[in-house]
């Protein structure tokens, strides 16, 4: 008999945890019971109307549901064929908020009298204050949202009912702040007139000068981290927070982003991956590392049952197929994770396809200092190098560059090495014998990493120079990283400066070469084209990177001064022909802190992002959701393509047949280049394993195959995905995705793995707070 109540009290808690699968229990500061999920929320610049406000126009039968569940304890339900709700409102922006259970069907939400999308409500697990709908790209002013009952249903659901407990506007900037023009931006714009050129442009214009700049798609969750996985799909990762883009009842945190059709898809994660780095590693699969402790007190009110990330590898194994249901990402803390929290670290791929993963800060804050710096890199799967057995490896490097060091620039070079900069300061890092060798400090004191944000290439790499390295970093700051939040302003001016070093000794003997960017930047993103030339878009004219931190934020953000021009670089002219904006589309779009940018197999730029914020903010600087296409004048003429592309290998060395299709206009003389890239993870203004490596190729007689050799070494191009682009007179054909190497995964160490599972403690942040928690009062955590 006293089992009974137990047994009924345990089968009721376990549903109930099903039933909430967004909930884990958590208890709000000051009472002993656990909270459960409400996805309701109404972000800063926003404003929430009750279905009771008498400014909701209900047509049909309508029945008031009463329940503390509800937002407002009110609910207004109705299953009438034809009911509706109708709703006037100024703003650029509408969200729907109601159930989801067995008994829903399906509604129609008309925009301004036009049907714009059918809900279908119906869920086998019900649900409260679920988004429902959700538009943020409608034109400021006054629109009226009209949802329809259709009485239709899908089979399997039990009733016709539409409800509404809640709706949200997005007020829009207020007018006199609003001076950009809302229009299409599928024409080129003109520079706006207080835009002036402030630099020379090439003394010979390029021959098609034409950029175009599209808005179209919405990122679902803001778009911080982006890699390009296959041909048709972006992934895109966020932290926790309120995005509009729900899985199982609760916002999304990573979504998969159909570039040919815009589609988004939530992913479902684990834990806060929040300022995480990633990369492929040689088998294709993607690793996304380190991020935050569980949002709770420290991020949101709301819990929205996440893990400690802080020493996460969220695993996303090649999903190429464009049907992407069954692509998702796994997270086993207790064998694949880091040794360490690892908050802002880079991940880079090196020559041998396994990840090295670089710094980062113990916890999340801000600018780095000596008390939270984890001063060490490590790889997956662990390695054993100087005696380390899988633990992690001290990096002097990563000390003396202490405050501004986060998220540290690195790339693999074509000896093995791997090249690093942070903060002023630069070296090669041999990792196999773990030597540093110094190189000369950035010029003209600017700081390039966070939260002082610069951009970093590495320039092509050819067979014609036998592979001589040389990096591009640009933008970033020279504020005093050692000053507090208060003492720096988001009207400090960013740094226009370019910083160029050829890594060979004769290089490196005669130094960095600097060259100033057309505007300062900073948290700007700088883009390999398959022509070999430098796209530079997005960042902040002043202030720096993070949010909530210095004086005189705008909303919340460090920076303020967007800059709206992209720049084009070509790093073959002469010094002070290089850069030129020269047709280039302005923006209307601030993109600073979390903005990201890359290069889409299509060969055109996808641009997306823009958060400086806790959580989902409308306040200037907002939350950003809307992508651009910054397409380059070549989309527009007769390309180069490859005839039948499917997924192939490239092995170093060897060479693979490829049919292909020139531009009728090709003549002899016409030089063809194939490009292989890495399209790279791209977060923080890092481009991670971004590169471009011209293969040696011969083409046929009638121009109809091309033999192309892959790259000589894993040194040359560490082995993994890319994309090859064939290049005919500076037009690239569309990319198509090959596997460099033999396509195995990196050689796992059992040796060294084993021993940091067993030598390193898993989820360490976690349990640090839990100790301190469980000190200051007891207490049992559910699910
Ligand atoms: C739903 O039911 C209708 C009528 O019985 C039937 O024609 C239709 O095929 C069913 N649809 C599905 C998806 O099962
Ligand atoms: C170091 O950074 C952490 C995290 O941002 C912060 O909590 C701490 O106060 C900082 N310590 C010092 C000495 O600045
Ligand atoms: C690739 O290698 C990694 C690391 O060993 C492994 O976790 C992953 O499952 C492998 N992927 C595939 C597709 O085999």
């Amino acid at each position: 008999m006293e089992l009974i109540p137990a047994l009924l009290f345990w089968s009721l808690f376990v549903q109930h945890c099903v039933a909430n699968s967004a909930w884990n229990g958590f208890v709000p500061p000051g009472t002993d019971r656990p909270a459960s999920f409400t996805p309701y929320f109404v972000p800063p610049g926003a404003k929430g109307y009750d279905s009771s406000s008498p400014l909701l126009h209900y047509s049909g039968h309508w029945a008031d549901v009463f329940s503390s569940a509800y937002i407002q304890k009110t609910l207004r339900s109705t299953s009438e064929p034809g009911a509706y709700m109708a709703f006037t409102f100024t703003g650029t922006g509408i969200e729907w908020f109601g159930n989801e259970d067995p008994r829903h069907g399906i509604s129609q939400v008309y925009i301004d009298g036009v049907m714009v999308q059918e809900v279908d409500a119906w869920s086998v697990i019900p649900r409260k204050q679920q988004r429902l709908y959700w538009n943020f790209q409608l034109p400021a002013g006054r629109h009226t949202m009209k949802i329809v009952n259709t009485g239709k249903k899908r089979n399997v659901s039990k009733g016709t009912y539409m409800d509404v407990d809640a709706l949200v506007v997005t007020l829009g900037p207020p007018l006199d702040r609003n001076v950009y023009p809302i229009q299409s931006l599928d024409v080129a714009a003109e520079p706006a007139s207080d835009y002036p050129p402030l630099f020379d442009y090439a003394s010979s214009p390029p021959t098609a000068s034409q950029w175009t700049l599209m808005q179209e798609g919405s990122t679902g969750v803001s778009a911080m981290q982006l890699a390009v996985v296959s041909n048709s799909h972006a992934l895109i990762i966020d932290k926790v927070e309120h995005n509009p883009l729900t899985i199982s009842g609760h916002p999304a945190w990573a979504a998969l982003y159909n570039l040919k059709t815009h589609a988004v898809k939530p992913l479902a994660m684990q834990s806060n991956s929040f300022c995480a780095g990633g990369t492929f590693l040689s088998n294709g699969t993607l690793i996304n590392i380190g991020g935050n402790p569980v949002v709770e007190d420290h991020t949101s009110a709301a819990d929205f049952g996440d893990l400690d990330g802080l020493q996460a590898i969220r695993v996303f194994e090649p999903c190429d197929s464009e049907d992407v249901d069954d692509c998702s990402i796994y997270e086993h803390h207790d064998r694949i994770r880091t040794t360490s929290p690892r908050w802002y670290n880079t991940v880079v791929r090196i020559s041998d396809g396994s990840a090295m993963i670089i710094g980062g800060s113990l916890k999340g804050g801000w600018i780095n200092n000596v008390t939270v710096n984890n001063p060490t890199i490590e790889y997956w799967p662990p390695k054993n190098i100087d005696g380390s057995n899988g633990l992690p490896i001290y990096l002097p490097f990563l000390v003396d560059t202490l405050n501004a060091n986060l998220f540290p620039v690195a790339f693999s070079l074509p000896d093995g090495m791997v090249f690093m900069a942070a903060n002023q300061d630069a070296m090669v890092y041999d990792w196999q014998h773990n030597t540093e060798h110094r190189l000369p400090q950035i010029p003209n004191g600017v700081r390039v990493t966070y939260p002082m944000a610069g951009t970093a290439l590495l320039l092509p790499l050819s067979p014609v120079n036998n592979y001589a390295p040389e990096v591009l970093i640009c933008g970033g700051s020279t504020v005093d990283d050692k000053k507090a939040g208060y003492e720096i302003t988001s009207q400090d001016l960013a740094s226009a400066q370019c910083s160029r070093l050829l890594l060979t000794d004769a290089g490196i003997a005669a130094g960095w070469q600097v060259e100033d960017m057309p505007q300062a930047r900073t948290m700007l993103d700088a883009i390999l084209l398959p022509t070999g030339k430098v796209v530079i878009v997005n960042g902040a004219a002043t202030g720096i990177s993070g949010y909530g931190n210095v004086i005189d934020q705008i909303g919340a953000s460090n920076a303020d001064n967007p800059v709206f021009t992209p720049v084009l670089y070509d790093p073959l002219l002469p010094q002070g022909r290089r850069f030129s904006s020269l047709g280039m589309p302005t923006s209307n779009i601030a993109r600073m802190y979390h903005s990201v940018a890359t290069l889409t197999p299509n060969g055109n730029i996808m641009v997306a992002g823009s958060n400086p914020n806790l959580d989902r903010s409308e306040v200037e600087y907002g939350t950003e959701y809307r992508v651009e296409w910054l397409n380059p004048p070549y989309m527009i003429v007769e390309r180069p393509a490859v005839v039948a592309a499917t997924l192939k290998q490239l092995n170093f060395g060897q060479s693979i047949q490829v049919n292909v299709q020139l531009p009728s206009s090709t003549n002899d003389d016409d030089v063809v280049k194939v490009a292989l890239m890495d399209l790279g993870f791209v977060t923080h203004t890092v481009h991670a394993n971004s590169r471009l490596v011209y293969l040696a190729s011969t083409l046929s007689d009638d121009k109809q195959i091309l033999m192309i050799t892959g790259p000589p070494s894993g040194n040359v191009y560490p082995p993994g995905p890319g994309w090859l682009y064939i290049v005919v007179n500076d037009i690239p054909s569309i990319g198509f995705k090959v596997m460099v190497g033999d396509g195995k995964g990196p050689t796992v160490d059992d040796g060294a793995l084993q021993n940091m599972l067993t030598k390193t403690e898993i989820d360490q942040y976690e349990k640090s707070k839990k100790k301190d928690k469980s000190k200051a009062k007891g207490g049992a955590k559910c699910c």
